[in-house]
């Protein structure tokens, strides 16, 4: 109950899915959340079905939305203990198919977005804050289809590892976090077609045989934002199910 008691936590992307049981792990952990996402209807009804988390609207994808989530931070609370930089869309598309345009709406919100909030919000972050960036075991797959989402999420693995080099000085931890597939509305918002979602092949194809939940992924990110991870930085966690140990045989 008190692993989070007494700090200040900012989620984006926390309407929905993986975010969203974040927050409310959060909250029962004793932690203050504030929640943020680019559609007002869906941040309200989710801080309203939360209960007791405030939320800002801020479009990932725009860096003036990082400036105003700062300054509403600010304005508000003055300073955080954890920065959950979740927010991100995903894109299936052959490499042949990419234009500019589709590239840079993904690149824009998972990877400069990104960037950009732990840039703005950096300055209200405690020192022993920690900050944790949501990215993918697609970072190191080669799963056809996903060459711009994959990028967008190994630039993230990459800017973790030198934020816990940077920050040391003030005591930030930085750490990423590599999910597997969870049950999340991200495919179909992608407007991958429910049908075409083999969750029982995939589910076969895992160790643990079925997808994540999110609650098992805001667990850990809980357990990353606590004086508990402590000793903790600069380091990735896979949490897959065991998607990511390929047998050669069998
Ligand atoms: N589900 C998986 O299998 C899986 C696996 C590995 C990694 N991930 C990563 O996990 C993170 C969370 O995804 P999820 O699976 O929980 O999907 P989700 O339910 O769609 O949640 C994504 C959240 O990010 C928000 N978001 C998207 N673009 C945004 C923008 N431009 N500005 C602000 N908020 C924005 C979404 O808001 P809207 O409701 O407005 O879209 C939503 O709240 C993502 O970074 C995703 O890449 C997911």
């Amino acid at each position: 109950m008190d692993l989070l008691n007494n700090k200040t936590a900012v989620i984006t992307g926390g309407n929905s899915g993986i975010g969203y049981a974040t927050a409310a792990d959060f909250l029962a952990k004793g932690a203050k959340v504030l929640i943020t996402g680019r559609k007002p209807e869906a941040v309200q009804q989710a801080a309203a079905a939360l209960g007791g988390v405030d939320s800002f609207i801020a479009d990932q994808g725009k860096t003036g939305d990082a400036q105003k989530l700062a300054a509403y931070v600010r304005d508000r609370y003055g300073k955080i203990d954890i920065l959950f930089v979740n927010a991100g869309v995903a894109a299936i598309e052959p490499f042949t198919s990419v234009t500019e345009e589709s590239f840079d709406t993904v690149m824009d919100i998972n990877l400069k977005g990104a960037f950009f909030t732990v840039q703005h919000l950096l300055p209200l972050i405690n020192e022993g804050g920690t900050i944790i960036l949501l990215s993918s075991v697609n970072a190191y797959s080669g799963m056809p289809g996903a060459s711009v989402y994959s990028a967008s999420k190994a630039g993230l693995n990459s800017l973790g590892r030198t934020l816990s080099r940077e920050l040391a000085d003030r005591k930030i931890r930085v750490n990423v976090v590599n999910p597997g597939p969870v049950a999340t509305p991200i495919l179909e918002k992608a407007g991958v077609p429910k049908e075409a979602i083999d969750a029982e092949r995939l589910a076969k194809v895992l160790p643990v045989g079925r997808i994540g939940q999110p609650e098992e992924i805001a667990r850990l990110v809980s357990f990353l934002a606590s004086d508990d991870a402590s000793f903790i930085t600069g380091a990735e966690y896979n949490i897959d199910g065991g998607i990511n140990v390929h047998p050669l045989i069998g």
